[in-house]
């Protein structure tokens, strides 16, 4: 069977790793991996850390792209893969631009596409924006939904998926966790061994202007307030994004801000801290494996396992809630124990596996 394997960004990268990687130790699968590289730097340092090297890369990216103008380049090249390729089926993760464009481009070519980390759901269209209507889109086209958790799999059945499409997996995003939290990792960046550390990343399109100043605002309070505790912040290279960070945090001599870390250093990072406050969707499912409290820059959620389990927290993006629930962990023990149990709601660390057996099933 002819499997064509789609990597964009960085997440879908780590969370499709495991299952490139058991799919290719499968004799019965032929496995040819592409990269959309609607990201670059940040696709390639997952890709190198895993080894894998894409067959076909379309070198998508463009500085600042229009999410229009990047959904119509890659349904343009991919009429081109799809022809040459000719796979039996196309894997995609997630909820990107590329997950999106794939799978209806695959819907064009008729080639049936399967949906890792299928079934998550905010039911608001502008929240996140636009991933609940990327991965809205691509749930009506995929054959086989593989669905981190029991509530996603409701949330496909809801939608009227047959229960037979389903498969609850677990999230790959642990497999990729496990198989890397047990290396020797370095953080790479100088820090202070006394001192706690806060970890920081944000980059959500609904959160750009406004919001995202707000943001900075809460977190130069935060390092005002608080000169014996670090934080680190990784920026994500999104001009909306980096430009606004350097200008609001770069004077703070307590907010260390740095590239985009590769993938080891920032599980190491996340090991590390003491509390994260993020926004990615990534990260609210490896910090509570790694037993760390998490406040989330959103007001919704499409990952609500953790938050009903309490070890995360939504604070959007208000200025005083950012401030009050930081500076609420930081000085409360018992509050911050209740948040740092060390629960995995996402995954077993055997995604990947559950995902090969169906497929294996399929190609019998
Ligand atoms: C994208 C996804 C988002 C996902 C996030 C993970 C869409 C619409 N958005 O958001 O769902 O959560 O990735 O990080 O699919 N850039 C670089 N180098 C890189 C990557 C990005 O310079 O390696 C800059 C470029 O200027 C690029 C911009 O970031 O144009 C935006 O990239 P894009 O993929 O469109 O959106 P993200 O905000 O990264
Ligand atoms: N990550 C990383 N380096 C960083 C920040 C995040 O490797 O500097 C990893 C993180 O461990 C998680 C993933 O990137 O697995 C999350 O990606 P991101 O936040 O960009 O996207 P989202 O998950 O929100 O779609």
């Amino acid at each position: 069977m002819k499997i064509l394997i789609v990597v964009g960004t960085r997440p879908e990268a780590i969370k499709m790793a495991p299952v490139i990687l058991a799919l290719k130790e499968q004799p019965w699968a032929q496995v040819r991996v592409l990269a959309t590289a609607q990201h670059r730097h940040m696709l390639d340092q997952v890709l190198n850390f895993f080894d894998i090297t894409p067959d076909i890369d379309l070198d998508i990216m463009r500085p600042n792209q229009a999410l229009t103008t990047l959904t119509a380049r890659l349904l343009l090249d991919m009429d081109d893969v799809l022809l040459a390729e000719k796979p039996d089926v196309v894997l995609v993760q997630g909820d990107t631009t590329t997950v999106m464009a794939v799978s209806l481009a695959c819907f064009y070519h008729r080639i049936p596409i399967g949906h890792v980390e299928a079934g998550l759901r905010t039911w608001d269209m502008d929240n996140p924006f636009p991933e609940e209507a990327n991965r809205v889109i691509t749930g009506r086209f995929a054959r086989w939904h593989f669905a981190p958790t029991e509530s996603s799999r409701q949330n496909l059945l809801r939608e009227g998926i047959v229960d037979s499409a389903i498969t609850v997996t677990g999230n790959t995003v642990i497999d990729a966790l496990l198989m890397t939290a047990k290396k020797d990792l370095d953080l790479g960046i100088n820090i202070d061994a006394s001192k706690r550390l806060i970890l920081i990343t944000s980059h959500r399109r609904e959160n750009f202007g406004e919001p995202f100043r707000n943001i900075c605002r809460a977190l130069k309070t935060l390092a005002e307030r608080n000169p014996d505790v670090q934080f680190l912040y990784p920026v994500h290279p999104n001009p909306n994004v980096k430009d606004v960070a350097h200008e609001m945090l770069g004077a703070s001599p307590n907010i260390i801000l740095c590239a985009p870390l590769d993938y080891a250093p920032f599980v190491a990072a996340m090991q590390r801290s003491y509390l994260i406050i993020s926004d990615s969707g990534g990260v609210q499912e490896e910090a509570p494996a790694l037993g760390k409290p998490v406040l989330v820059l959103r007001d919704e959620t499409e990952r609500p396992e953790a938050v009903e389990q309490l070890v995360v927290k939504l604070v959007g993006s208000d200025y005083d809630r950012i401030v009050s629930e930081t500076q609420r962990l930081l000085d409360d023990e018992a509050a911050y124990a209740g948040m740092s149990r060390g629960i995995s709601p996402y995954g077993d660390g055997r995604g990947a596996e559950r995902i090969v057996n169906v497929l294996k099933a399929f190609a019998a």
